[in-house]
This record gives C-alpha cells, structure tokens and sequence, in this order.
C-alpha cells in the first residue's frame, strides 16, 4: 500500500499540515506542481490538501482529473472550523462521497501578495495581520483514518 499526500499551499500554513501528516503515516508528499498522471497510478492513496480561496480547494480539481484510485481531502482556510459550513464546500467543490476535513491554518500578509491582501481586506473589513492557529491535533482524524485504509 503506497500513500501520496500532495499540497497547494501559498503561504505555508496548508504546506504545515501535509508534512505533520506525511510524517505520521510516514507517507511521501509533493507540491502539486510536480505530480503527474504516472504519480497519481503508482499510489493506492492519495491525500489532497490545499488552500481554500472564495471557498474553493485549491488543486482538488487537478488531483480528481488524474483519477486517483482512493482520494482523501483536507482543505486549510483562515476561518474558525465551528464557522464554516462544511456541506458547502463539499457541495461547491463537488466533492461528492470523497472524505473530506477542513483544518483552520492562519494568516501570512507577507506572503499573500498585493491582490491577495486586498481581497481579503475587501471580504472581512479587516487588515489582514499575521496570526498562526495551525495545531497537529487537527489532523487525528484523517490520520486513523488513513491508517484504516493503509
Ligand atoms: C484571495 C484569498 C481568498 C481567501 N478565501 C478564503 C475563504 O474563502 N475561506 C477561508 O477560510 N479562508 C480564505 N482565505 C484565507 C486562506 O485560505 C488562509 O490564509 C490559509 O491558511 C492559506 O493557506 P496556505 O498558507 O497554505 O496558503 C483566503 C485568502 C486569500 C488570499
């Protein structure tokens, strides 16, 4: 049984939690970018984690494109996890019976960009400040889960 966790992370925090998660089923892990369609066919799980922008899971798309033969996804926003509506990030991201967990990750200015920053300022009404609430017991779940399957 082989695992892949792959990422797309822009400022890190998603990057984070891959390799807690990488490093606890002690499975490999590549950046999106660097996967494809021979990766995806020499793995019996694959474990998507990307960042959420406007609700949308970045990179999931190109990871179900590639059909992989068993698919786990995690997603990482800004947001509080008792904030968010789950079932509409499954429904908008046509997620479907795929499991799926949403972990709080955190804020990074700096690294968000011009656009980025404006965006997120115009939707909260806030100036967007450092702040990481990132924590390795978040990824439990997916982790016995995964065990289960390997
Ligand atoms: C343009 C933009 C849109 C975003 N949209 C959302 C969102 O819809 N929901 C959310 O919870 N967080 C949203 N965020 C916050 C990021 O998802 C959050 O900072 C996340 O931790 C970034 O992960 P990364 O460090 O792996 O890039 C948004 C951030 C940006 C820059």
């Amino acid at each position: 049984m082989k695992t892949l966790i792959t990422y797309q992370s822009k400022t890190g925090f998603t990057k984070k939690y891959a390799e807690w998660i990488s490093s606890e089923l002690n499975a490999e892990l590549k950046e999106i970018k660097d996967i494809n369609d021979f990766d995806i066919n020499d793995y019996d799980l694959i474990i998507h984690g990307g960042w959420i922008m406007g609700g949308m899971i970045n990179g999931f798309n190109k990871i179900k494109k590639l059909k992989p033969k068993r698919l786990i996804v995690f997603a990482v926003g800004c947001t509080p996890k008792e904030k968010v509506n789950i079932s509409q990030i499954v429904n908008v991201n046509n997620l479907g019976d795929i499991p799926f967990f949403y972990y709080q990750g955190g804020m990074n200015p700096k690294k968000m960009g011009f656009i980025g920053r404006t965006i997120v300022k115009m939707v909260t009404k806030e100036k967007p400040i450092f702040k990481d609430t990132t924590n390795k017991e978040n990824i439990k779940g997916l982790v016995i889960m995964a065990k289960k399957i390997q």
